[in-house]
């Protein structure tokens, strides 16, 4: 357990998988959630179970790569939470893999709006307002592809490399004012984007053992391991932790 009463929690992409377990997280660690999601229906019923388990949170619809969207999210946190502690950019979509030659370019512009584009933005409101506070801690979710790529992936390494590069850059601004950015490179992790929305991988097929099996730990990961991660390097026991990644693959990155 961690001491997070009395803090705000923003985490985007909060509806579903990693952030929507994130949030359960955070809000079970005492933080007061902001569940931020493009589906509000999804955002809504991650609020729902967080409310049935006592916690505290709320929904807010946001597409983050729509920057009057985050306008008004940052609005809504400043206004009525009155600034913010903890920050989880989260949201992020990975299609399947397409070669390079083949790459329709509107979905490589969507890629790059939601995953960086989209976390660029979150940064700028994020930094504004812990500025103001002297404090804070965010991470960012980077992926094994923001180190290494594969066959197909262009689009999405690429998104993720830059993220590892926000990650460092923001950190080093902020610093000297007591705010921490890091992000966190999950492997495969068995989530809706992997089985259902974005990839369509049934877990079982030989498309999905095929997953498994190129993983030196021979699994998928569970979106809890992913956050437990993400709850240690927000909280003060990570308080000397800045501008790097903490590897959740399960060996991936040590080949
Ligand atoms: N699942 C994996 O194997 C895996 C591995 C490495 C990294 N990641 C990263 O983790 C993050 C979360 O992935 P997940 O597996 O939990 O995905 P998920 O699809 O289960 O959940 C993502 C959530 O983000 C929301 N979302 C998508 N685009 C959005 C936008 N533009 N604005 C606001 N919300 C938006 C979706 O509605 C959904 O609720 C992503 O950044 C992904 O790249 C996932």
């Amino acid at each position: 357990m961690y001491t997070m009463k009395e803090k705000v929690a923003l985490v985007t992409g909060a509806g579903s998988g990693i952030g929507r377990t994130t949030a359960h997280k955070l809000a079970s660690n005492g933080a007061n959630v902001v569940v931020a999601d493009m589906d509000l229906e999804a955002a809504e019923a991650t609020v729902g179970e967080i409310a049935a388990a006592g916690g505290a949170a709320t929904a807010q619809r946001c597409d983050v790569a729509q920057p009057s969207d985050v306008a008004a999210l940052f609005a809504y946190i400043e206004d009525d939470l009155g600034g913010l502690d903890y920050a989880v950019n989260n949201a992020g979509i990975a299609p399947r893999a397409t070669p390079i030659a083949d790459y329709d370019l509107a979905l490589l512009r969507r890629v790059m709006a939601v995953n960086v584009f989209g976390v660029f933005n979150c940064l700028q409101h994020e930094v504004r307002l812990m500025r103001r506070k002297g404090a804070g801690s965010i991470v960012n979710l980077s992926s094994i592809y923001g180190q290494v790529a594969k066959p197909g992936y262009a689009a999405y390494a690429a998104s993720k490399h830059a993220v590892e590069g926000l990650t460092k850059s923001v950190a080093l601004e902020n610093a000297e004012h007591g705010i921490r950015v890091n992000c966190v490179r999950p492997a495969v992790v068995q989530t809706p984007l992997m089985t259902a929305k974005d990839l369509k991988v049934t877990p079982g097929t030989p498309e999905w053992v095929a997953y498994e099996q190129a993983n030196p730990s021979k699994r998928a990961a569970q979106p809890g391991e992913i956050a437990a991660g993400i709850l240690w390097l927000l909280s003060d026991e990570a308080s000397f932790v800045s501008g790097g990644g903490v590897n959740l693959d399960g060996a991936y990155l040590a080949r």
